[in-house]
């Protein structure tokens, strides 16, 4: 599974832009699944299973970027605007990659000056995209995403965009434990555009019209080194979702998730996260309402280029979706 990880997590596909991430994922998809369709938006939806309760699982493909919004006339330096949450401060020397292959350099005035305490809006950065010959010039539009290749160190995994291709692993791993055995209709949705506001997940929440849903995506953990108030720690398990600022996890479904896990003897921790939210804040409105909740995988750094996880959570995670999709949902 890392080396599945490893390909994901390097795929570029920043959102809006998610047809590169969504080639590799049909590929290892179609195996493990009786259709594979591709509606409106982009999502890649994967159906496995008839009969029972109706599942959606859905996991987002998109990471957070940048898009060039005007190039400067006599330097040549790009302005961009961010395309989902990017932590200014995370930026300078970072390095950023171009749908054609072009590299280029993030970095900001301020960065270069006496004054380096302070944090500058993200309209003073720029990206370096020149080569020295004057060619290759990006044009305004095009969209970037981080440029990082993806490490382990023991069970440690680091790199770009595990927010959300960790999910994404999550979701493909437990289609393959599955293999198309499952008493209830499960619906993996691959979604697009989450981090500019689930819009992905909202679209095809509406389509499938699931009885379920459960998201798969990072959350943070509150074992950093001032301690937030905040209980999850990496190593510590799959993390079942309790409460978010745009999800409140219903008991009926609590109830199910802690209950499976419980039973089957796999590690969970409750998950509290005061700021954030996923894919299932918008499928729980879809149609007349849809119960839903999220297992998360716990992460540090999150919205940067080294987002932290742990290979034992991970396990859990897929160990935990694969139990409650291979019995009845009692929901
Ligand atoms: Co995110
Ligand atoms: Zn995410």
């Amino acid at each position: 599974m890392i080396d599945l990880i490893k390909q994901l997590c390097e795929a570029w596909g920043p959102s809006g832009y998610e047809h590169h991430v969504r080639a590799l994922i049909k590929q290892h998809a179609e195996p493990y699944a009786d259709s594979v369709t591709t509606d409106p938006l982009g999502n890649l939806i994967c159906r496995v299973g008839s009969g029972g309760k109706r599942a959606m699982i859905a996991a987002h493909m998109d990471e957070i970027g940048m898009i060039a919004t005007f190039v400067e006339p006599k330097s040549g330096y790009l302005r961009f605007s961010p395309v989902g949450g990017l932590l200014a401060n995370t930026l300078v020397g970072n390095r950023v990659r171009f749908e054609d292959g072009t590299l280029g350099v993030i970095s900001v005035h301020e960065a270069m000056s006496a004054n380096r305490n302070s944090l500058p809006n993200l309209d003073s950065f720029y990206i370096d995209v020149s080569d020295g010959n004057g060619n290759g010039a990006v044009q305004a539009g095009s969209p970037a995403a981080f440029d990082r290749t993806m490490e382990q160190r023991g069970t440690r995994l680091i790199g770009k965009a595990m927010d959300d291709r960790i999910g994404c692993a999550v979701a493909l791993e437990t289609m393959k434990r599955l293999n198309k055995q499952t008493p209830n209709e499960v619906v993996f949705v691959f979604t697009v555009q989450e981090e500019v506001g689930l819009r992905g997940a909202r679209a095809a929440a509406f389509g499938i019209d699931p009885d379920v849903a459960i998201a798969l995506d990072v959350t943070l953990t509150g074992d950093m080194v001032r301690g937030e108030k905040m209980a999850v720690r990496l190593g510590g398990g799959a993390a079942i979702k309790l409460h978010d600022p745009g999800l409140v996890v219903l008991p009926a479904v609590r109830d199910w998730m802690i209950g499976r896990a419980e039973a089957d003897g796999i590690p969970y921790q409750r998950e509290l996260l005061s700021g954030g939210t996923t894919d299932a804040s918008a499928a729980q409105t879809a149609r007349s309402g849809v119960p839903s909740g999220c297992i998360s995988i716990p992460c540090r750094f999150v919205h940067t280029t080294s987002e932290t996880v742990d290979v034992n959570d991970v396990e859990a995670c897929v160990h935990l979706l694969t139990a409650l999709l291979s019995s009845p949902i009692p929901l």
